[in-house]
């Protein structure tokens, strides 16, 4: 499955999570929304669907959506939530399950979300969770979605203390992706989006990357002729990473790269003024360049990966904060303080690797004379 850029021109691309027991395939097209309740009723085998989506999303492609389920014979219910990370909560679940029980939602009911990553992690964890468990269906409507939060079974909540601390894996039965939905979608929170689609080129398929070079601008502008086959390849690179290591023991901490950096700007930022993906650009910027100080990435990778983020309309450099804050958010779940971390770095573009690394390492005191320094008195040389 490495290499290979999907082709263009194409209006419908299936794609197949292979999880054994668990597979379930991925349908991108275009304009495609009124055909999902068909695929839905065949991949959950559900007589009744519970659609949960936020107001923004729901009031464009809620009734479309609903619509086609019920035309494939099901009964439908509508939930939403508020708007914003903020409902990804254990609240909102509780709430999700007082309607689902109103609702007469039982085994033979699936859950279908609608809306971007945290509807789906909401969504997917009241599923995983009720009765033990019901059929989950996802209709991602971000680029971040698409591509990525929706693929690979992972969904939880947040809470006060921290981000995702609580959570399951949840396979879905379905990911079905209708790109004509992106219209609507604030064109921050495409490129935002578009931030992991890069970074699968960047750590996994090189001529994926190049293609991404060749298309940037017209591809946020949703112009590209190669729109579909770009998000179902980075889709694919999800798959088949999630593929080889289903419970992230491995290969799935690639996914990680830029990341490190960007939960820790996130936990600097309050979780409001940096969206997810632009705090993805600056840490995956940094990565690269930490790569090649460390002699393991090959010189220019992030130069390459820097250009490409900035002309997608990405932030590339980290908030001016004290090194301290820094490392501090970067131990904040280490229980030692010198624990390593798998650090994600890039050997070259399409070529990664995750390398032991303490929070000292990742965050050296200085550019350049970082490591000529004589270490602090009362502090330990790491
Ligand atoms: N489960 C995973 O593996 C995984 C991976 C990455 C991220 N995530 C989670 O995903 C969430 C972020 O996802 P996100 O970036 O999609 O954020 P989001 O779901 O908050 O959506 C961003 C904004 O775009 C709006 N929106 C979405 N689709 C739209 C459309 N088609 N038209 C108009 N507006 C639309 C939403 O209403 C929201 O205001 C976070 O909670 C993150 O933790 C999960
Ligand atoms: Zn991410």
């Amino acid at each position: 499955m490495k290499g290979g850029v999907a082709g263009s021109g194409r209006e419908r691309i299936t794609l197949r999570v292979a999880l054994g027991p668990r597979s379930y395939p991925i349908e991108l097209g275009r304009g495609t929304l009124a055909g999902a309740g068909a695929a839905i009723a065949h991949h959950t085998g559900a007589r009744q669907a519970v659609i949960v989506s936020v107001p923004p999303v729901a009031r464009r492609y809620a009734a479309e959506l609903a619509r086609s389920l019920r035309a494939a014979g099901m009964r439908v219910h509508r939930i939403e939530v508020p708007d914003g990370d903020r409902s990804k909560s254990l609240g909102q679940v509780a709430r999700l399950y007082d309607a689902f029980l109103e609702c007469g939602i039982d085994r033979a009911s699936a859950v279908v979300a609608l809306g971007g990553g945290m509807v789906g992690d909401l969504a997917g964890f009241a599923a995983a969770s009720f009765l033990r468990g019901l059929p989950f269906v996802q209709v991602p409507t971000s680029v971040l979605a698409m591509v990525d939060s929706s693929i690979g079974g992972k969904v939880g909540v947040n809470l006060p203390q921290g981000k995702n601390l609580v959570g399951a894996f949840h396979q879905p039965r379905l990911v079905w992706i209708d790109v004509a939905v992106l219209r609507s979608l604030p064109v921050r929170q495409r490129a935002a989006g578009f931030a992991e689609v890069i970074k699968a080129g960047a750590l996994w398929d090189a001529r994926f990357f190049a293609l991404l070079e060749r298309e940037a601008e017209s591809l946020v502008r949703l112009e590209s002729p190669e729109l579909l086959g770009v998000l179902a390849r980075a889709c694919a690179i999800k798959a088949e990473i999630v593929r080889r290591d289903e419970r992230e023991t491995g290969v799935r901490m690639l996914l990680n790269f830029g990341h490190t950096l960007a939960h820790a700007v996130e936990a600097l930022t309050g979780y409001r003024r940096v969206l997810h993906g632009e705090a993805v650009a600056m840490g995956m910027v940094f990565a690269a360049r930490r790569s090649e100080q460390l002699g393991l990435g090959a010189p220019g990778t992030a130069l390459r990966l820097e250009a490409l983020l900035r002309r997608v309309g990405l932030p590339t450099e980290l908030p001016r904060l004290p090194r301290s804050a820094y490392l501090e958010a970067l131990r904040v779940d280490k229980k030692r303080r010198d624990a390593r971390i798998h650090y994600v770095v890039l050997r070259r573009i399409g070529r990664s690797e995750t390398v032991p690394l303490t929070p000292a390492e990742i965050l050296p005191r200085e550019p350049r004379a970082a490591r000529r320094r004589a270490p602090r008195p009362g502090r330990r040389r790491t």
